[in-house]
């Protein structure tokens, strides 16, 4: 650790923006996941609400990519942050990171962001249900909880494929013998041959989840992991009468279809009506000189790319933050889910993905 970052009057903290960041450290955590710890090339420390994520900006084959990954470790260990990758086949950027990325490499991020996160959302007694690698949100609260000595009451449920697939294992583990109000629970699909296993095996169920936290209907639930496995957990849920109002899940990619802003698909509904050129309204993009007339129901982001102009996007969706610009004149509207705070939107910056133009707009690009 630079000692940099020890000196409060040089030392930042993070603010969702770009960053430079260098890999200090690589652990292997089971056969196919990985942590990667990172630090900022500038004395920042590294506050986020547990359960945030950040979105990496990678070269790969001479292509800009973006990814947005969970922020595993806590904030209340801020001189460096990790995010835990699974390698996944055909995963073009959680390979490209596993084979390339070692200690002492360089990425560009974006972040911190997201609403799914144990400050915005609270309760004294919780239940953490996370499947294979959606741990590491419910990681990142449960290491916040423990290392600031919270009263919460935690429920901690994993499911893994086998006992050797979970993942910080001997961290939970520590954690639930240190603690009286933290109860950790391990399922395990299968586990095999030579391997012994004396948790739960099977899936997450209405008799496990019974016997495992009897009194789940009055806790909040935290819940994060594959498409089927957070289907089945609401099926499970709702079908015990639990209050839904109560159940928060890491939506990241799978946003609610009405909040779908997909900008081509605007450019192209858009470029196939009839309007009035009085109706047509002007974005400009006053840093590189360049403005267009554009069809109403077109967001900023499209209206850049008409004129071949860039801003950097990964979700598309008003959730990551990426595609933040500064708005100078006009009025715009903006749906976003959570990629934006409210000091920005006060400081006149918008998601460019999901703000579409009310009249003549002029923003900072
Ligand atoms: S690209 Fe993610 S918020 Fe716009």
């Amino acid at each position: 650790m630079n000692n940099k970052f020890l000196n409060p009057v040089n030392t930042q903290t993070w603010a969702n923006g770009r960053h430079e960041v260098q890999c200090v450290r690589v652990i292997d955590e089971t056969l196919d996941v990985r942590t990667f710890c990172f630090t900022s090339t500038q004395p920042v420390m590294h506050f986020f609400k547990p359960g945030q994520f950040v979105t990496f900006e990678i070269e790969i084959n001479d292509q800009q990519v973006l990814r947005s990954y969970t922020i595993s470790s806590s904030p209340s260990v801020p001189y460096s942050f990790s995010v835990t990758i699974k390698r996944v086949p055909g995963g073009q950027v959680s390979n490209w990171l596993h084979d390339n990325m070692k200690q002492g490499g360089f990425l560009a991020v974006h972040g911190p962001t997201g609403i799914f996160n144990c400050i915005d959302i609270t309760g004294d007694k919780v239940l953490m249900l996370s499947g294979g690698v959606g741990i590491t949100p419910v990681m990142s609260m449960a290491r916040w909880w423990f290392d600031t000595n919270t009263d919460v009451d935690i429920v901690f449920v994993h499911s893994a494929r086998t006992p050797r697939d979970i993942i910080y294992r001997r961290e939970l583990e520590y954690m639930d013998a240190r603690i009286d109000n933290f109860n950790l629970n391990l399922i395990c699909e299968h586990y095999g041959n030579g391997e012994s296993w004396s948790g739960y095996s099977g899936f997450l169920d209405q008799l496990k989840l019974n016997i495992i936290a009897p009194d789940f209907m009055d806790r909040i639930v935290y819940c994060c992991g594959p498409t089927p496995y957070m289907t089945a957990v609401k099926r499970i849920l709702t079908d015990a009468g639990f209050n839904m109002a109560n159940y928060y899940e890491e939506s990241f990619g799978a946003p609610p279809e009405e909040d779908r802003i997909d900008a081509e698909q605007q450019a192209s509904d858009t470029a196939n009506l009839e309007v009035n050129s009085d109706d047509l309204l002007q974005v400009e993009f006053c840093k590189t000189g360049k403005s267009v007339k554009v069809k109403p129901g077109l967001t900023v982001h499209a209206a850049a790319a008409q004129l071949g102009l860039h801003i950097p996007k990964a979700c598309g969706m008003g959730i990551c933050g990426t595609c933040k610009v500064k708005k100078i004149s006009g009025d715009v509207k903006m749906s976003h889910n959570g990629g934006i705070t409210d000091d920005d939107v006060d400081a006149g910056y918008i998601l460019s993905c999901c703000s579409i133009p009310q009249g003549d707009v002029s923003v900072e690009f």
